[in-house]
């Protein structure tokens, strides 16, 4: 078979962006991605996304309405597809066995359910989402227990490797792709029509087969690795707060040793998103069903340390501001979980606003791409507070940082945010209380020069610095 018509269910952080680059380089294909939520998929019509990523609204552009499709008509979708990407959501699992660690597969079941009773001929179906271990052979159980009759699928394993702020570039210029298949005669042909797909683009030698288990522990372990890496820079940062070490100079002394790479080693507030700790969580919980509690614990350890960094830094805002931040204003710069995304899930912001509104503050949060809607949405979510009313009353949210940090006590810096660095500091200085602080939870300022203006500065792996000014 050749593939003529692409689906993909999820038009989400994945699902969106993937299918536009395979829309771009493949001309010859027609890929629709579908939704159950019919405004995402009208934002995806719209000149305004759902979601924000550099370079993205181009590659729509170029493709939409010509092979690149977004509609809820999930029925036609499938029926057309010679191929469908399941590109849902795979959440920690809120309740039930597992609750809080393991993957929540039942977006995935419903796709996987969707596809068997839908399907009328012959359906490559590709797992894209992150999933558990095995979870391919679960999908094609469901599939081939309610399959039509004479229809046949073969299920893949393709995890996907981008990271939010750099997706369409990682797509484009991807490190690796991977595919995962049955060592069967059908699941080889299967593989190899997967990797025609991404031939149109990707350096045959950059494309890797393996069988579908190693292809779904892969995706895991990769989160893991990465998620690793920030602890293991982030705990010696509390080293070096505590030694006058500095984490940047330590960084890049031992990134030098080319066996250890200079990337992945940038100290912070911590690590979020909507994969990392899932993901890790999810290794955890495999671990531990499969009988091996000293792997489940060595990994826990790296979620233990990322709540540890957070609260460390929280923890030193309020100490450093007398220990108190009650009815005091601070300005938190920053709300996405990382620069050059509007995502905020598991941001690092939410708990950092979430410590100081609990110590009495008062919030004024300002970030160039999340809208306000969804800072309120995050902020008084049940999970949050039991008092969505007085967490409304506390934080006030603008569009301009000037505004922001107007009045305030201190600045926090949540989000690595390029336009943060070129601020003019000497004006932000001018109009806040005194002693005015900043705390840069991103390691992106010039703390001298901060320290000269008048600033109190702390930040990540190293001493709190400022200079003595106006006698103080
Ligand atoms: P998302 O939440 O942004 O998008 C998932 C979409 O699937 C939603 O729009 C939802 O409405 C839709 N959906 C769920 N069930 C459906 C159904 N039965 N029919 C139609 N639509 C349905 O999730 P995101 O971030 O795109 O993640 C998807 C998967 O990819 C997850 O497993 C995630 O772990 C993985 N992943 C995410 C990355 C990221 O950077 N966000 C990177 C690599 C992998």
């Amino acid at each position: 078979m050749v593939i003529k018509k692409i689906c993909c269910i999820g038009a989400g952080y994945v699902g969106g962006p993937t299918c536009s680059v395979i829309a771009l380089k493949c001309p010859d294909i027609e890929v629709t991605v579908v939704d159950k939520s019919s405004e995402r998929i009208q934002q995806w019509n719209s000149n305004k996304l759902p979601i924000y990523e550099p370079g993205l609204y181009e590659v729509v552009l170029k493709c939409r309405d010509k092979n690149l499709f977004f509609s809820t008509n999930i029925n036609k979708a499938i029926t057309e597809a010679d191929l469908i990407f399941i590109s849902v959501n795979t959440p920690t699992k809120l309740n039930g066995n597992g609750k809080g660690r393991a993957a929540d597969l039942k977006y995935v079941e419903g796709a996987a359910r969707m596809i068997a009773d839908i399907a009328q001929s012959n359906k490559i179906v590709v797992e894209k989402s992150t999933v558990p271990v095995k979870a391919a052979e679960s999908i094609l159980r469901i599939l081939r227990a309610n399959h039509k009759k004479g229809v046949k699928f073969q299920i893949l394993s393709n995890p996907e490797f981008l990271s939010e702020g750099t997706a369409i570039d990682n797509l484009i210029n991807a490190d690796r792709v991977l595919i995962g298949g049955e060592e069967s005669e059908g699941g080889q042909q299967a593989i190899k029509e997967l990797s025609w797909v991404y031939e149109h683009w990707i350096p045959a030698e950059k494309i890797i087969t393996t069988n579908t288990w190693s292809s779904e522990l892969s995706k895991l372990a990769a989160n893991a690795f990465l998620a690793s890496r920030i602890s293991n820079i982030n705990s010696l940062s509390a080293v070096c707060e505590a030694t006058g070490a500095d984490i940047s100079e330590v960084a890049n002394a031992v990134g030098k040793d080319s066996r250890i790479g200079s990337k992945f080693l940038q100290a912070s507030i911590g690590f979020g998103g909507s994969c990392f700790q899932k993901d890790i969580l999810n290794l955890v919980y495999i671990c531990e069903c499969l009988n091996l509690p000293e792997v489940a614990s060595y990994w826990q350890q790296v979620i233990d340390l990322n709540e540890y960094q957070k609260t460390r830094f929280t923890k030193k805002i309020v100490e450093l501001l007398f220990n108190t931040v009650s009815d005091k204003k601070l300005a938190i710069l920053g709300f996405a979980f990382k620069k050059d995304t509007g995502d905020t899930r598991e941001s690092p912001a939410i708990y950092v606003a979430k410590t100081l509104l609990d110590e009495g503050a008062k919030l004024h949060i300002y970030d160039p791409k999340v809208e306000a809607t969804q800072i309120l949405d995050d902020l008084t979510h049940p999970s949050f507070t039991p008092d969505p009313e007085g967490v409304r009353k506390a934080i006030e949210i603008y569009d301009d940082p000037y505004q922001a940090t107007a009045g305030t006590h201190a600045v926090v810096i949540c989000t690595e945010w390029d336009e943060f660095i070129g601020l003019d500091y000497e004006e932000i200085y001018s109009n806040m209380m005194k002693p005015a602080f900043i705390f840069d939870g991103r390691k992106i300022l010039n703390h001298d020069k901060l320290a000269n203006i008048g600033f109190f500065v702390h930040t990540v792996g190293k001493q709190t610095v400022y200079k003595a000014v106006n006698g103080f």
